[in-house]
């Protein structure tokens, strides 16, 4: 099906199913611990050996001997491989940038370098400590801030058109011009995806043909980087993903996990399961970039932005990519004049690569702490400044309107909702106690990516439908949303729907990540129930248009029929994808957020507490109040941690990060996290999708870190502009409380 023109009235606009708050219908699995996730596929292979991956000891440089004799001869292993068995690394998957394997060069601490499979896990872990390695060291490139000044331009566009900034108007003189300016540098740290389920793979092979049960959230990515890793036919592959423990973009791409799973099994000839050691997934998979960031900002005295400036530093391995934290700068509020940057630094720390709203996390952490400096030389209300400045159009080519955009709105309900009208607009005012309170807003905004997705759905003739698709649920609810649909759809109650997701052997979907999963591949399936009503209607004799699915029954005008009736010969299938024309081009599809966060700071230690958030949403039609609600806390949670805790901490000498386990990356626990509440504004969407929705799970965590910071700010009067906000950063320039 093709989405060309904006949508109209449709099945899914009745809302018998779909809008209402739905328990997952995966929860009573999951929380029976029935779900089994990669580790656990106990049935799928008989004789299932273990793996255990051993990481480099050095950042930079190439390993001169390796002695894995001892190893081998210790009891119970069966195989042992070394990355010198390759003379040179495997060929990289999609979008990969290290090598995850292969050859004698390191490219980065952790980076695999030999695996070890034995009967039991603890047999492969005592072996592998046996293993003798030898390396010779290089001088490797650790510093983002020393690497920073020398950085090149990472060029905007491609060809022709590609330019080192990018402007709107001119800015140089704008900001010369401007009565009220702020011109400041922040920084953002490494942050790690640090999901509970680590990379793991069962890998077990028929002759020629390999099945991977795996944690995965793209699975015909998957599927085709483990071909070219491997040099295998695709359809000699089938990848399982079934149930996926949290993933934020750290399980987009192909991971060593699977790789060596994957030659363990083919070397001992038995299945082979591996779950990556917590001590080795920060340094050996990817993180989210530190960065380095300038925002300039010229206003009239009533606050109309006239000129911006954003720009940010990152690093990467060779051949890699920025953090591109100037995404919302050019989308977000209106000034005739802009420009902006992007500089990229090679260093040799682990790789850089997307973890959850790429981007925006880090950029929004930074506009929204320059909006709220603006706003206070000002002498302007946070929430005001935002209003003032906001747009309908793309602010850097107003040909193109956004598709809907309910900023305004989000921020004075929010603002209403949370009491904003009693924050002081002088930071440092309001104690009880030894606690200094104060209250801080942002906004939140990311794009709702639209992707092809496809699905199949079949009528068996009990009445009961079954939905296939390559889409995974990586903790968000795809499951429940997806059997939505169905119901919805083909007017069933939703537990006539069975939903399997994560086989490769299923359509392809859009698959899990930058917040596109829901309203794509909801709308995949909703191109395949399409297909299927067809189908039943010329079964039952009806005419497809008029016909109406409700109640179990396909009904138009005074004939009804039990929808089961049209598989009474056999099961029917419909299935079909979703595939987007120029409409979701001409418009911009995005989501906005206000968030507003109230925290009390001790006057003391430093120490800040959060006491109150609230997120509102402006995202499209809501598909299911309860899982969105979930990933909208559960991001604010995630926001929570990158404001005041998060943070990977680099070793500058030897080249990794120090915090690498669950013990020492410190992120928020239900302690610090008192009272969280969402309202979703709930607007369809009709040039979205037919399902009118938008991405959500993302937005969530976009703006929280600054509407915390401006929080603290404004407990305290003390404005730190270094992520994270950890109490030595304000301790000494508390004001005096006694
Ligand atoms: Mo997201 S960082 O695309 O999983």
């Amino acid at each position: 099906m093709k989405f060309e023109t904006p949508a109209t009235q449709n099945p899914i606009d009745q809302m018998k199913v779909i809008g209402r708050a739905t328990d997952r219908i995966d929860g009573p699995l999951k929380t029976t611990g029935m779900a089994p996730y990669a580790y656990e596929r106990h049935d799928v292979a008989s004789g299932q050996a273990y793996g255990y991956i051993v990481g480099a000891a050095i950042a930079k440089g190439r390993i001169t001997t390796m002695d894995t004799s001892r190893a081998k001869a210790a009891p119970g292993v069966l195989t042992v491989l070394s990355t010198l068995d390759h003379d040179k690394p495997l060929p990289l998957g999609m979008m990969n940038i290290a090598h995850l394997y292969g050859g004698a060069e390191i490219a980065h601490y952790h980076q695999a370098i030999a695996f070890v499979v034995a009967e039991t896990f603890e047999q492969a872990r005592a072996a592998a400590s046996l293993i003798q390695t030898e390396y010779a060291r290089d001088k490797g490139r650790f510093d983002l801030a020393a690497a920073a000044p020398s950085a090149p331009y990472e060029p905007s566009g491609s060809g022709a058109d590609a330019k080192d900034i990018e402007r709107v108007g001119d800015f140089a003189a704008a900001y010369a011009a401007a009565p009220v300016t702020i011109d400041q540098r922040y920084t953002t740290p490494g942050e790690s995806h640090a999901m509970m389920e680590p990379f793991a793979t069962i890998a077990g092979w028929e002759s020629e043909k390999l099945t991977i049960w795996t944690s995965n959230q793209m699975i015909a990515w998957n599927k085709g980087s483990l071909a070219k890793a491997l040099s295998l036919k695709p359809e000699n592959i089938r990848v399982d993903s079934p149930y996926i423990g949290g993933g934020f973009g750290g399980k987009l791409f192909l991971r060593a996990d699977a790789v060596l799973a994957a030659l363990g099994a083919k070397a001992c000839g038995r299945p082979v399961k591996v779950a990556m050691q917590r001590p080795l997934m920060i340094n050996n998979a990817t993180h989210r970039p530190a960065t380095i960031q300038r925002i300039q900002l010229g206003a009239t005295k009533d606050g109309k932005l006239t000129a911006i400036h954003h720009s940010s530093t990152s690093s990467n391995l060779p051949d890699g990519k920025p953090e591109t934290a100037i995404a919302q700068t050019k989308m977000l509020y209106a000034a005739p004049n802009r420009e902006y940057w992007l500089k990229l630094a090679v260093t040799d720390l682990p790789e850089g690569n997307a973890m959850r709203a790429p981007g925006e996390a880090p950029g929004l952490m930074v506009l929204e702490m320059a909006m709220d400096e603006l706003a206070e030389k000002l002498g302007m209300d946070p929430v005001e400044l935002r209003v003032v400045n906001d747009t309908q159009v793309d602010p850097g080519d107003p040909s193109r309107p956004f598709s809907q955009r309910h900023l305004v709105e989000c921020l004075r309900t929010g603002a209403e909702k949370f009491g904003w009208s009693r924050r002081h607009a002088k930071p440092a005012q309001v104690r009880e106690g030894k606690w200094l309170i104060g209250m801080g807003m942002a906004v939140g905004f990311r794009d709702s990516p639209n992707t092809k997705s496809a699905a199949r759905i079949r009528l068996e003739k009990t009445g009961r439908l079954t939905v296939e698709t390559d889409m995974t649920d990586i903790g968000t609810g795809t499951y429940t949303i997806m059997a939505q649909t169905a119901a919805e759809m083909m007017g069933v109650p939703i537990d006539h729907v069975k939903v399997i997701l994560g086989d490769s052997d299923f359509p392809v979907s859009a698959g899990s990540g930058g917040q596109w999963g829901a309203n794509n591949a909801t709308s995949g399936l909703y191109a395949a129930c399409v297909k299927l009503r067809e189908q039943v209607a010329q079964q039952l004799g009806f005419n497809a248009a008029d016909a109406i699915f409700a109640d179990g029954k396909v009904s138009a005008g005074n004939r009804s029929v039990p929808l089961a009736d049209a598989a009474r010969s056999g099961p029917l299938t419909g299935e079909d994808g979703i595939d987007y024309g120029d409409i979701v081009k001409k418009n911009q599809l995005s989501t906005f957020a206000g968030h507003f966060v109230e925290v009390a700071v001790d006057a003391y230690t430093g120490e800040t507490r959060i006491r109150r958030m609230l997120a509102v949403c402006d995202a499209g039609r809501i598909l299911n109040p309860k899982s969105a609600r979930s990933q909208v806390i559960g991001a604010m949670v995630m926001g929570a941690g990158a404001a005041m805790m998060e943070e990977l901490a680099v070793d500058k000498r030897f080249g990794y990060f120090v915090n690498h386990d669950l013990a020492s990356y410190e992120v928020p626990v239900h302690a610090d996290i008192p009272h969280q509440e969402v309202i979703f504004l709930d607007y369809p969407d009709d040039k979205s999708s037919p399902m009118k929705a938008k991405g959500i799970g993302e937005l969530g965590l976009c703006g929280v870190g600054a509407a915390i910071a401006n929080a603290i700010y404004n407990a305290t009067g003390v404005r730190v502009r270094d992520y994270p906000i950890t109490l030595d950063k304000h301790l000494e320039k508390l004001p005096a409380i006694a």
